[in-house]
This record gives structure tokens, C-alpha cells and sequence, in this order.
């Protein structure tokens, strides 16, 4: 994770488009024409890459020309274009195993994203491992997705789903981690980087607390994927799950991946075509993994989509990224450390990608509509994470979240704006 946290100190009086650390920011810009567009009849500045981020030409194209080439189903097809879909469709699971480092590609399932991978473990693993008395660990700092179908499962298995504390910077306390862990704890389920407050949380040492009490660890990896190179090998996880719309990919797809003698263990997830190996009123058998989780016709075009979105984020120097994204939030906190009236929210030793702040006397909700009226995208609100909104008694937070595509002229747009905006209302 070296490279990626902000704690360098940045000149407030430097706001070239050009990135303070060398890297070509305007090239990269210029991949994703939609940065040129104008909002509210501003030129867009785009910080709500959380929530989604903005997509490359290369591949927007490379859907395109799935559809205007080759468009059949995948594995089902005596012809030229089904082989082509399937070999298309297939090679983008090749490339985003080698993104991860995953031993195979049978191991990357798709999904229709984080949120779905998610619900896949709980319904299966979990349906098939928990049992009343068991536990479930989860930071209080999670997105909804990680944590509600834990508590689903857990209303059906009799388990408990228990919430790991977080300090006052935004950091889940380690301390009350290992207190928690017994021989009750079945798995322990992360989030790589906070989505409300850009936390970067310790993994690999998640996963080795973990493990001394034989527990499973799944890795919510939305957040991360964008902001740094993830090695699941290296990190020791059972399960890590990511969309691809967080990663400059499209929407409706996204990756579970698995290690391999869990996946194995588990019962499928939905039934239907693919899935099967051999179907009879006598009996069913389970294709092989990974077809077994993925029944019925998949996101052909998003995964070939999300293959081409990869391909441009490796091909880029990712250390680089790292530095650009890391000079950002630092010039953003100088400012925002010179700007009357503005809290930070999250404070942690390590973030990425995320200034989560509010305003003194004003509605986070206000804010963003009157930074959208000058053009600036940011989201607001509890960013799907309400039990950390109430572990700091607020209703939610204006949130700036970073990709490798913005610049310091984009913090100074949001900084003009925000001035205009207490302006406006105080
Ligand atoms: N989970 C996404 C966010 O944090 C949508 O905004």
C-alpha cells in the first residue's frame, strides 16, 4: 500500500492542471471523454468516482465492438461468433485473475458486482457453515452490502453477526478485534477501503488475526481495486469481491473471487442452464467451478467490458497513480485545513481516495446540491453506511472521492465552490 497514503504535506499555492508528482494526468484525461463535458453550465469536475467512475474509450469501445461484431451467446454455439464471444468472454476472466494474482481463472466468478458477491458467500457458505452460536465479525465502518446479508443469514442459521469498533478517526480498533476473536467466530468480513471515509484498513493483518482462530476472511475490495494493486495471494483471504463499475468498467458485473477448496465445498448458487453438469428428475449434478455459480446467460458484453477497462489501468504505471492520487488528497486537506467552518471526517493514519467533511451549520445535502449548481459532482449523505453515521452522531457527510483522472484544479474548483456556498448560505 506504500505510495498510496496521503501524509506528505502539499503546497496550497500550486494548482496546475498538471500533476505535482510528474504524472501525465492530461493524457490520461483525455481517455475518458466524458471529463469534457460541462454540468450546471460549468466544465464538470467529477469527484464521485466512489460511486462510480468514469470510463476509458478503450473500453467503451471494446463493448461496442462486441455488439457491432461479434455478439452471440458464450459456450452454447456451434459457430464462428460464439467461439469468438466465448473466447472474448473467457480471456477477460484470464485478465482479471492476473489483476489479482489468483492461481487460476476458475477462480474468478462473475458477479453482477460487490454487492452480489457478497450475497453469493452468505447465501452459500454461509447457509452451509453457520450455525446458532456462531459469529460473524464486520467493522461497524462497512457499506450496507456488507453487512446486511450477513444479518439474512444470520436470521436463518441462529448466528450472530457481531460489529468490530471503530475509533474516532475513522479506524477499526484492532485492540477490540482480537478480544472478539474465539473458536465462535466463523468468518471475519472487511472492507479494504472505507467507501464513506476512504480508510485504508490493515488486510493482511486482518487475515492473520483471523486465521489463529481458524476463521474464514472475506475482503470487500470495491473500494481498492481503483486506488491499488491487490495480491490475493499475498493477502491469505478466502474470499475477495469487487465491481467492476468502481474500477473504470461498466455497471452490472463485478468479480468473486474465491479460494479454491472453499469454492469447491460450496453448493451453487442460483439453478438454471450452465451451472449443470447432468440434469434428471432423478438427480442433478454441479458443473465445475467457476460455471457452477453462474447460471444462465452471464454480462457478456460487461465482462468483456471490464477485461478492456483492466487492460488500460495495468498498462498505466500504477505507482505513479498511487503518487498522483496520494498528492491530491494531501493538497485537499492543506486546503480544507485553511478553510474556516470545514471538518474533516475520517482521519486515519491511511486513506485512499476519499474527503469525507462537513460544513459547521450546514446539511451535508445542501451542500452538494449547491456544489452541483457550479458544477462539481460529489455525493452526500450516509453513503450506505449508517451504523458509522451514528457511531459519530451524524447524519452523513459531503464526500470528494478521487481517481487517477482528477487534478489539483479540481480541488480548486471544489474549494472556489465551497466558498461560494457559504456564501450562499451563511
Ligand atoms: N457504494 C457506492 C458509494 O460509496 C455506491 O457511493
Amino acid at each position: 500500500m506504500t505510495g498510496l497514503l496521503s501524509t506528505a504535506s502539499a503546497g496550497v499555492g500550486s494548482s496546475a492542471t498538471a500533476s505535482a508528482t510528474g504524472f501525465d494526468v492530461e493524457a490520461v484525461r483525455r481517455d475518458f471523454p466524458i471529463l469534457a463535458r460541462e454540468a450546471n453550465g460549468h466544465p464538470l469536475v467529477y469527484l464521485d468516482n466512489a460511486a462510480t467512475t468514469q470510463k476509458p474509450l478503450a473500453m467503451i469501445e471494446a463493448i461496442s465492438d462486441y455488439y457491432l461484431r461479434y455478439n452471440a451467446n458464450v459456450h452454447r454455439g456451434a459457430h464462428a461468433l460464439s467461439d469468438e464471444a466465448t473466447q472474448a468472454f473467457e480471456g477477460a476472466r484470464d485478465i482479471l485473475a492476473r489483476f489479482i494474482n489468483s492461481p487460476a481463472s476458475r477462480q474468478v466468478i462473475w458477479t453482477r458486482g460487490t454487492t452480489e458477491s457478497i450475497n453469493l458467500v452468505a447465501a452459500t457458505w454461509g447457509r452451509a457453515n453457520l450455525k446458532a452460536g456462531d459469529r460473524v465479525l464486520v467493522p461497524a465502518l462497512e457499506h450496507h452490502s456488507n453487512i446486511v446479508p450477513w444479518q439474512m443469514v444470520a436470521a436463518e442459521t441462529g448466528a450472530e453477526v457481531v460489529a468490530i469498533e471503530v475509533n474516532d478517526c475513522g479506524e477499526v480498533d484492532l485492540t477490540a478485534l482480537k478480544a472478539l476473536l474465539d473458536e465462535r467466530v466463523k468468518l471475519v468480513s472487511f472492507t479494504h477501503i472505507s467507501n464513506a471515509l476512504g480508510t485504508v484498513n490493515p488486510v493482511a493483518e486482518v487475515v492473520r488475526l483471523a486465521k489463529s482462530v481458524g476463521a474464514r476472511v472475506l475482503i470487500d475490495g470495491a473500494q481498492a481495486v481503483a486506488h491499488c494493486p491487490v495480491d490475493v495471494q499475498a493477502l491469505g483471504c478466502d474470499f475477495y469481491a469487487f465491481s467492476g463499475h468502481k474500477v473504470f468498467g461498466p455497471t452490472g458485473i463485478g468479480v468473486l473471487w474465491g479460494r479454491e477448496d472453499v469454492l469447491e465445498a460450496m453448493p451453487p448458487y442460483q439453478g438454471g442452464g450452465e451451472m449443470i453438469e447432468t440434469v434428471s428428475f432423478a438427480g442433478t449434478t454441479w458443473n465445475t467451478l467457476p460455471y457452477k455459480f453462474e447460471a444462465g446467460t452471464p454480462d457478456i458484453a460487461g465482462a468483456i467490458g471490464l477485461g478492456a477497462a483492466i487492460c488500460y489501468l495495468q498498462a498505466l504505471d500504477r505507482k505513479a497513480i498511487a503518487a498522483h492520487e496520494a498528492d491530491l488528497l494531501a493538497y485537499t486537506w492543506a486546503r480544507a485545513a485553511d478553510f474556516p467552518g470545514l471538518r474533516r471526517v475520517g482521519e486515519a493514519s491511511q486513506i485512499a481516495g476519499v474527503f469525507s467533511f462537513l460544513l459547521d451549520g450546514a446539511h451535508p445535502a445542501d451542500v452538494g446540491m449547491l456544489l452541483d449548481q457550479q458544477g462539481v459532482a460529489v455525493r452526500t449523505g450516509h453513503h450506505c453506511a449508517q451504523p458509522l453515521m451514528a457511531r459519530y452522531s451524524i447524519p452523513g457527510t459531503v464526500r470528494a472521492s478521487f481517481a487517477l483522472y482528477n487534478t489539483r484544479d479540481d480541488v480548486d474548483r471544489l474549494f472556489a465552490a465551497l466558498e461560494k456556498v457559504r456564501g450562499m448560505l451563511f
